[in-house]
């Protein structure tokens, strides 16, 4: 049934976890550790994160937390931080951006330190996120969109039980400055494990 929600006034945790994850929205201080992984993984980010164009200073990824702390509050967007239980190691960035809450949709991004790349991580955060997605948030569509040629992003949403839906073509540019094409990934309310 359609709703007229106010987000504002919607109650959920900023928290909660996965087997080997925390998973938490950005807060003040989050910078330094953050912008940290980013150094470490320039090279894996570029071909697809735009935002690592220029590659962001402390200061910057601090600005960017503290401004993604504030839209978790607002609803605006859900970005969560990734950190490893056992250590507290950050581990990578997620989270559920291009909300409609009157749906409700959302749209799963994600991103892994490259030191942390193919241990699974991702694929465990994306079931957690959409997890919380359907069962704490409502939802009734989860997406992911990718490149048409990122290839391990295409994979963890497949790993993650999405269906491939359709491809856009040249739907955007790339950081390199050629169009890309963007596949469409989805799972709805029913297709939950
Ligand atoms: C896209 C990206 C997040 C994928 O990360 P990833 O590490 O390949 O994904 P996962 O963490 O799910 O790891 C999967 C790999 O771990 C392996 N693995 C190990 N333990 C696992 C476990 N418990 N569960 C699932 N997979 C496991 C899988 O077999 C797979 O290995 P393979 O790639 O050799 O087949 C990463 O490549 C990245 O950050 N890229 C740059 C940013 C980007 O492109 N973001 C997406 C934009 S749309």
């Amino acid at each position: 049934m359609p709703g007229h929600v106010n987000p504002l006034l919607l109650n959920f945790p900023d928290h909660f976890e996965t087997a080997r994850l925390l998973l938490r929205a950005p807060r003040p201080g989050d910078g330094r550790v953050v912008n940290e992984a980013i150094q470490e993984s320039v090279e894996h980010l570029r071909p697809w994160m735009p935002w690592v164009h220029p590659v962001p200073s402390v200061t910057d990824t601090e600005t960017h937390s503290r401004r993604m702390a504030a839209k978790f509050i607002t609803r605006e967007d859900l970005a969560l931080y990734l950190f490893r239980k056992s250590d507290g190691l950050f581990v990578g960035g997620s989270g559920l951006h291009r909300i409609d809450w009157s749906v409700p949709r959302f749209e799963i991004g994600y991103w892994v330190r490259a030191s942390l790349e193919g241990q699974g991580y991702v694929t465990e955060a994306v079931n957690g996120i959409t997890r919380f997605a359907f069962e704490v948030l409502g939802a009734q569509r989860v997406e992911i969109r990718c490149d048409s040629r990122n290839t391990r992003s295409a994979a963890v949403a497949r790993r993650a039980g999405y269906t491939l839906e359709g491809c856009l073509r040249h739907d955007d540019w790339s950081p390199d400055g050629t169009l890309r094409d963007t596949l469409v990934f989805a799972r709805i309310r029913g297709d939950e494990k």
